[in-house]
Parts: structure tokens; sequence; C-alpha cells
């Protein structure tokens, strides 16, 4: 393998091996894709003033989030059915973060089960991504089950009350549970190699694909409607949730997917242990304002007091020092370790974290900075 998995050779070897409904769903946004521009524009326009005289200082990307220590300052984000990349995607993800001292976080909605993550990645640092389900049993259920795996994170998603309009998913018959369309016949059939070594393999070993947390009753066509209403994401998510969560769940809480002063003050004053500023890579809400615009204002009410985690549309080792540069402790990175997965499997991912991390410290050397408390300080045009 070559060793030049940046995030367009990441990118454009994805977009030859998955199939074209599988791709479009990782990689397009929503509505009229405006966020995904925006987001793109906002972190171009972060531009640092370089200190070409600081001297030698050995060079240090080691993080520091909740009070514990992290090798860098990237996490590997939550990403719905990265099991479908490769065959094991998750736990392929899950060791490549392990690989690089990096936490995976685990979605809800996920292939594979956490429990099948940790015994294939034992010393994962697995964090979990919570959807609330509607029906709050099957979700505390869950909450149990994550618990006995020794996870101690707890990523609340807030940010997502309503299906995403992405009509490109419809028109590419992808979505869960499969469903047998012409598209997607003609989208399997055009692309053997994954059809075989992903959609094949799962087959064999006992069924198509589908989220492995949701009841097993969700997998079958005759039942499904019946636990539809259960596991329908909850739209009305509230500060009352989040409190219950507080209590149910003795370890540390991360809500994920605010964008807003006003939120990120009440999350501090409810024990939240970090906020992630996201925009969801975006891919919910198009004319959301971005986390480059927002973090530095939330940053500045509640940094000292909560951690802070930045995401959404980070391609290279400037764009982690940009959110860095902006106030953020450590960032989630999505697309790009999927791409990385596609490319060459847990390899490939293990190689494009790795270069994200060596590209960061280079854009440190050159930016005068020893350290990523010196980066937070460091100036931005335009100085805002
Ligand atoms: C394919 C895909 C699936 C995702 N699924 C989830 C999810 O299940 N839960 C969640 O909180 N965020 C999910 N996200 C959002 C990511 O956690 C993260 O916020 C986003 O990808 C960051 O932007 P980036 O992809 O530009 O790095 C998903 C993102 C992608 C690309």
């Amino acid at each position: 393998m070559p060793a030049a998995l940046d995030f367009a050779e990441c990118r454009r070897r994805a977009k030859s091996r998955l199939p074209r409904g599988l791709f479009e769903y990782i990689d397009r946004g929503t509505e009229a894709e405006l966020a995904l521009a925006t987001i793109r524009r906002h972190l171009d326009a972060v531009r640092l003033v370089p200190d070409s005289l600081a001297g030698p200082a050995p060079r240090n990307v080691s993080a520091s989030l909740m009070g514990t220590d992290l090798k860098t300052p990237l996490i590997v984000a939550p990403t719905a059915l990265a099991g479908l990349v490769t065959h094991d995607g998750e736990a392929k993800l899950a060791r490549a973060a392990a690989r690089l001292g990096m936490p995976f976080c685990v979605s809800t909605q996920s292939i594979t089960p956490i429990e099948d993550i940790r015994a294939a990645a034992p010393d994962a640092r697995l964090w979990f991504q919570l959807y609330m389900f509607r029906n709050r049993d099957l979700t505390w259920r869950l909450l149990d089950r994550v618990r006995e795996t020794g996870v101690d994170t707890l990523v609340v998603t807030s940010d997502t009350p309503a299906a995403p309009i992405r009509r490109y998913n419809q028109k590419n018959g992808f979505g869960v549970p499969v469903r047998a369309s012409l598209p997607l016949a003609w989208d399997l059939a055009t692309h053997p190699r994954w059809t075989l070594s992903v959609m094949l393999r799962y087959v064999l070993e006992g069924g198509i694909p589908t989220y492995g947390h949701y009841p097993p009753e969700f997998r079958s066509s005759l039942t499904r409607n019946a636990v539809a209403e259960d596991v329908r994401l909850d739209q009305a998510l509230g500060w009352d949730d989040i409190d219950e969560l507080r209590r149910r769940w003795p370890g540390k809480i991360i809500l994920k997917g605010i964008l807003s002063k006003a939120e990120a003050e009440k999350a501090r004053d409810r024990e939240i242990v970090a906020i992630v500023v996201s925009a969801h890579g975006g891919r919910n809400l198009d004319l959301a304002v971005t986390p480059a615009e927002v973090l530095p204002e939330i940053v500045e009410a509640v940094g000292e007091k909560i951690g802070i985690i930045a995401d959404s549309g980070i391609q290279s080792g400037g764009d982690v020092a940009r959110y860095l540069a902006l106030g953020a402790d450590a960032v989630m990175v999505g697309r790009l370790p999927l791409y990385g997965l596609a490319a060459a499997g847990e390899a490939g991912a293990a190689e494009c974290l790795d270069l994200l991390a060596a590209d960061l410290a280079t854009t440190m050397a050159f930016l005068g900075v020893g350290d990523l408390a010196r980066l937070r300080r460091a100036r931005r045009m335009p100085n805002r």
C-alpha cells in the first residue's frame, strides 16, 4: 500500500470500491447540501499567524480532556453502519484507533453490537454514542449492556430530532433494514468485490446486516412494523431526559451536537463533562451555523469548566489545528477513517489517522508552537 492515504486519496478509493448508495450515504450532506460547503469555507477562513523564530521545541500533540490524558487530540466519531464499509468495520476501526491510543465512539446504529466490538478489540478505549429510543425501557436495557462492556463515557447525540432530508438515499435504494429494489440490485451487481466480501459474508454468517443494538424483531420484515415505533429515535429529547440519563449513567456524559452558547451553558450547569460542538458533518440541518463560527463564543463562555470537542469537515492536520486554535480541546473525525477503512481496511484506517496526527505536528512546527496549549493561544486572522 503506498503511504499517502490522505483525505482525497482515501475518498477516491472509497468511491471506487463502495456501492454508490453506501458511498453517498457516507459522503453527502442534507437538503441542498449547502452545509458541507459552508463548513469548509468557515474552516478555510481560519488562518493562523506563525511564530517563525520560536526556537527548538519538542513537538507534543498529547491532549487533556475531562481530566484524562490522550496521546493525540483525535477521537474517532460515531458513525452509523461503519460495519458495512468492510466486513466487521466497527471492530477494525476500534483496533485502528487503539493502535494509535485514540478513543473510538461506537454508534447506537452500528452493525456490530458493542459486546462483539469489545471482544474483537479488548485494548480499545471505547465510548458509546446514544440515540434515545422512543421506548425508554429499550434504551435503559441498552445502557446496561454498554456498561457491562466496561464503557464509562456516554456520548448523547442531541442534534437528530427527525430523520434528515437525504433524498439521494431513497433514489439509491439505500436504507436499513435493506430492502430489495432495482437500484440496489444494480449497485450490488456493479460492485462485486464489496458484494462478495462484505454483504455475502454477513449473509453466510447469519443474515442481512442491520443495526446490531436493535431488538432482533427489527430484522424480520414480519415483525418490523411492531417494533418500529419503539426504536424510532426520540423527537422530543429535552433537558429532563439529560437529567434522567445523569441519574442512570454512573460514568461520564458528553453532549454531542451543541451549536449555541446558551445550550453549552445549560450543559455546564448539569455536570456534563464535555460537549461536542458539531454540525453532524453537514448531514442534518443544512442552514445550521458551523462549529468554526460558534466555537470562540462557546469556549469563552464554558471552556474553563467543561471539555470542548469540535467536529465537522476535518480533512487535514491543518483543519485539526484550526479547531484547536479556536479553543477546542480535542476533535472528532467521522468520514476520514471510514474512507481509510474502505481504502485499505484496518491498516488504512490506522494510516490515515496516523497521518492526521503527523500532519498536525508538522503544522505546529510551522506555527512555532510546541504543544496544544500554545496552539490554542496562536494568533488568528481574522482576529475574532
Ligand atoms: C456515515 C456517517 C454516519 C454517522 N452516524 C452518526 C451516528 O450514528 N451518531 C452520531 O452521533 N453521529 C453520526 N455521524 C456524525 C459523526 O459522528 C460526526 O459528527 C461527523 O461525521 C463529523 O464530520 P466529518 O465526517 O466531516 O468528520 C455520522 C457521520 C457519518 C459520515
